[in-house]
């Protein structure tokens, strides 16, 4: 198991901590772009067709040295190592952490329970990919022998965000198949969705990890409920129109609700909720763009885990962003963090990253069950451009507080029109320079300060691969600053509370 280090009583802590205090309010930093190329070397971080651009943060050499001796100093290497070995770090619930090894198609040969994990998710890999084959060669039928061409995956929190997300960023790649998700417990949200489809050609994929979810076996039974009501006999409905995902644990529950064996498919303890788009729990996925585009979505993933894994700390890119995201929330006392994609495809990131983020690094007791005395996540916020730039940006621009923000822009989109493309990528390089560089103005209220960091993601274009990097190389980061801030990042014992007070406000009421 890797050391458990108080991040603030090492020495870069404290040396970070005078760097710091010799600044005043703001960092100069325009003034120390124009003064040193030396931010250049973090211009440029590439991974396949995603390039990172560092270099418009708060940093030069002293501070980006400490920062990587933290990271040396809270053992990063060791956690990197005990996270990849399977070690069981996810201590609270005395489980392994290896959504790794669901997008590596070797290794792992770990044995788990009793179970040797690389045979277990290829099986379960080989049962989906069968299963997507058939929806598109047309071969899966519902009721009357009609074709199913609409799914309806019923989850919530990472049941639900991670396919949903990813459906709409890769909708280019969509092979005809209407996707629909049913999440919140609202009725409307059920209802909505109920009006649009049509019984016969709908597959209900009901993933929960526990099978216990309120919200996901309520609208479950309620969809069940809906067939009853429209005449279709129940026993045919649950053999053509459901299909569950869960976990051995969840399996009773599955059989109580009366989806067959052959229907269900699998994952395990060690997949946190929301790392799990990687696992059956993402089935909606390959069941929408196909399989072979699902595995490239897994290969990009791959790539990040081997980048991770094996770069050097000052060239590891979730670890510099990991790192970057200590020293504002840390030094700088931000508190947010801004994420921007300029690209209505990725529309959904903000929600998906809210969770992986806000539930996994949300904690105030350490690893060593003290209260921590620093401050760790920050709040995630942010939204598509160009439509942001009409709503908070101002708040970026000239508000009080300081907020680091991360920008991702597509250079290539072959299915959009080219004068847009170029309007769109215009705006979000021209806010980039806005925050830099702001403008000097007689008038206090057109004054702009400035000096306001801000990262570059660019992918080349929008595909299975560039989606799976992004989504793998964040899942990193949230991990290196769990690691750092000391911190469980792969338990959610906060959200319980509310779910079993709900629970006892219903046998009340
Ligand atoms: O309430 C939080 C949570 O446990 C998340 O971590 C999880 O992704 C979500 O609920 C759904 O849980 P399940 O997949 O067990 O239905």
């Amino acid at each position: 198991m890797f050391p458990k280090v108080n991040p603030i009583t090492t020495k870069s802590w404290n040396n970070l901590k005078e760097i710091r205090e010799s600044y005043g309010q703001t960092f100069p930093l325009k003034a120390t772009l124009e003064a040193t190329n030396w931010n250049q070397r973090l211009a440029q971080l590439e991974l396949q067709d995603c390039t990172f651009d560092f270099s418009k943060n708060y940093l030069n050499e002293k501070i980006f040295q400490e920062l990587l001796a933290l990271a040396e100093e809270c053992g990063l290497n060791a956690a990197m190592s005990a996270l990849k070995a399977g070690e069981k770090i996810n201590e609270t619930e005395n489980r392994a952490v290896l959504h790794t090894a669901l997008r590596a198609k070797s290794g792992y040969n770990i044995e788990l329970e009793g179970e040797d994990i690389r045979k277990a998710i290829d099986i379960q890999l080989s049962r989906i990919e069968e299963y997507c084959n058939a929806l598109h060669a047309k071969n899966v039928k519902g009721i009357g022998g009609a074709q199913i061409d609409t799914i309806v995956n019923i989850g919530i929190g990472g049941s639900d965000l991670g396919p949903a997300f990813v459906n709409e960023a890769l909708r280019d790649y969509n092979k005809g198949i209407q996707t629909y998700y049913v999440n919140n417990i609202d009725g409307d949200c059920l209802a909505d969705v109920l009006h649009k489809v049509c019984p016969s050609k709908t597959l209900f994929v009901v993933v929960s990890k526990t099978f216990t979810t309120t919200e996901t076996i309520t609208n479950a039974q309620s969809a069940k409920q809906w067939f009853h009501e429209q005449g279709y006999l129940e026993e045919e409905v649950l053999a053509k129109h459901f299909i569950a995902v869960t976990t051995e644990n969840g399996l009773p529950a599955v059989e109580e609700f009366g989806i067959h064996a052959a229907q269900t498919y699998f994952f395990w303890e060690w997949v946190s909720g929301r790392f799990s788009l990687w696992s059956a729990a993402g089935i909606s996925i390959p069941l929408a763009i196909g399989f072979e585009n699902y595995r490239a979505l897994l290969d990009g993933a791959h790539v990040a885990d081997t980048h991770f894994f094996e770069e050097k700390f000052d060239t590891n890119i979730p670890v510099i962003d990991a790192l970057l995201t200590v020293w504002y929330i840390n030094f700088w006392q931000c508190q947010t963090q801004a994420i921007l994609p300029y690209s209505s495809r990725l529309k959904k990131l903000v929600d998906y990253l809210q969770q992986s983020f806000m539930e996994s690094n949300g904690k105030s007791v350490d690893r060593n069950n003290e209260h921590v005395a620093y401050a760790t996540a920050p709040i995630i916020f942010g939204g598509e451009g160009t439509n942001s730039q009409h709503s908070f940006f101002q708040l970026l621009h000239q508000g009080t507080l300081l907020i680091p923000t991360q920008f991702i822009a597509i250079s290539e989109r072959a299915h959009s029109s080219p004068v847009h493309h170029t309007i769109l990528n215009q705006n979000c390089y021209a806010q980039l320079q806005a925050l830099l560089e702001g403008q000097d103005h007689s008038h206090p209220q057109r004054f702009y300060a400035g000096d306001k960091p801000s990262t570059l993601i660019q992918l080349k274009q929008l595909t299975p691969t560039s989606i799976g990097i992004l989504l793998g190389l964040y899942e990193h980061r949230v991990f290196a600053e769990g690691v750092i801030w000391n911190i469980f990042s792969f338990d959610q014992w906060g959200v319980e509370l509310g779910k079993k007070l709900a629970k006892e406000k219903l046998m009340t009421n």
